[in-house]
């Protein structure tokens, strides 16, 4: 980790501009979930200490190079001035005139965000020539959205190379939670890894099973590992035409002495609805017209047991249909298991990714582990052992 973080540059009086991810949710004009608009606020906060003037860059959805008004961060200002507890003065470009008058106006203690980077053709191009113009704006750039930096942005990556950069503490806390529970873990590790679709997940997979001890497989991705064992999974979600690469997986795992625990009991049901009926039998009895939509108490059990036995957990994904009780029992379950082990101070936790995140918030435990990271694709493609080019664009600039 060769990066600077704040602690290393001079603040004073200088304009620094700070990659952030607000990458929210909005409903009816509104932030619908305002974590990452909070997880940035430490950053901002001592940049201000530091005497600096932050000036948010930032990305909205997928405007495509093109003005989208519906895509406009101005949504996210209400959001921001409540987290950070004082005014956000908005400028209507991120370049320009628009820009360059907010940024000559701004005084000690003011925050400025900038209009949507991927308003402009050349952030998603990384584009030399608009990550010039960003630059211009600033005299430090800091990198403070690490679920943006699986993206090799001007924003992102062209940027660090053109100012004096650093990490913020959001990013410093993402890297130094990230190495901790797959870079150096405290064995025995091991990971939990659920979703839909071994497809989405199969260079994660195959990089895992190298280096943990264990692998918990849930979810829709389990009933695929379960057909390729030759169980009949009736009418479940599965990819029976990735039954070879699970048996891969499976292979390369006993090579690398990974165990891989997969359900033994499942919750099946006839329909996907809440309050449908449901019954819980044994891995190899789901009836030819029912589906698997959760992992069985005994195979909980078996979870659970193996987590007591370890010492680093990372997860990705759910166990089951979590959207719809009672499909949420395993996620829940082992969910608490995990937190009750990390209070105790028995296990490091860290959860990551796309529906994680709502599954452990809706088990009631997301604060209760080691770290849960605020990245989607930017947290699978690190669990794949991708270089991220934000984050090397930084160890660059650090060196
Ligand atoms: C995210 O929401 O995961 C990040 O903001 C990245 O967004 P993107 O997938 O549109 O690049």
């Amino acid at each position: 980790m060769s990066w600077k973080s704040l602690d290393d540059l001079d603040l004073a009086g200088k304009v620094v501009l700070v990659r952030v991810d607000i990458n929210v949710p909005v409903e009816d004009g509104r932030v619908t979930d305002a974590t990452r608009i909070e997880r940035i606020v430490p950053t901002v906060r001592d940049i201000l200490d530091k005497g600096g003037k932050p000036v948010l860059l930032a990305h909205f959805d997928r405007p495509k190079g093109k003005v989208v008004p519906s895509m406009s961060l101005k949504v996210t200002v209400p959001a921001l001035e409540a987290a950070l507890g004082r005014g956000v003065i908005f400028a209507e470009d991120c370049i320009g005139l628009p820009a360059k008058q907010a940024v000559a106006a701004l005084s000690e203690g003011d925050i400025l965000l900038l209009e949507n980077t991927r308003f402009h053709e050349g952030e998603e191009k990384n584009d030399p020539m608009f990550a010039a113009a960003l630059a211009a704006l600033g005299d430090i750039y800091v990198n403070d959205a690490f679920s943006a930096a699986h993206r090799a942005h001007a924003s992102t990556e062209a940027i660090a190379h053109l100012l004096p950069s650093a990490a913020g503490r959001l990013m410093e806390a993402e890297l130094r939670a990230l190495e901790t529970a797959l870079g150096a873990p405290e064995r025995p590790a091991v990971a939990v890894v659920g979703g839909a679709k071994v497809s989405t997940k199969l260079d994660l997979l195959g990089n895992l099973v190298g280096r943990v001890d264990h692998l918990v497989i849930g979810g829709g991705m389990a009933n695929t590992f379960l057909a390729a064992q030759g169980v009949d999974v009736g009418k479940s979600l599965a990819e029976h035409d990735m039954t070879d690469t699970a048996r891969e997986i499976m292979q390369k795992a006993e090579t690398a002495g990974c165990s891989i625990l997969l359900p033994s009991d499942i919750v099946v049901a006839r329909a996907f609805e809440a309050g449908a009926e449901s019954e819980t039998v044994a891995v190899d009895a789901c009836p030819a017209d029912a589906m698997i939509l959760d992992a069985g108490p005994d195979t909980v059990a078996r979870i659970c047991a193996l987590f007591e036995t370890c010492k680093t957990l990372i997860w990705n994904g759910p166990l089951g249909a979590f959207e719809i009780p009672p499909f949420d029992a395993a996620t829940n379950a082992a969910a608490q298991k995990a937190a009750a082990l990390t209070e105790a101070g028995a296990l490091v936790s860290v959860a990551g990714g796309g529906d994680t995140v709502s599954a452990l918030n809706s088990a009631g435990v997301a604060d209760r582990f080691s770290y849960i990271s605020t990245a989607g694709g930017a947290f699978l493609e690190w669990m794949e052992g991708k270089t991220l080019p934000g984050v090397a664009a930084l160890e660059a600039a650090g060196d």
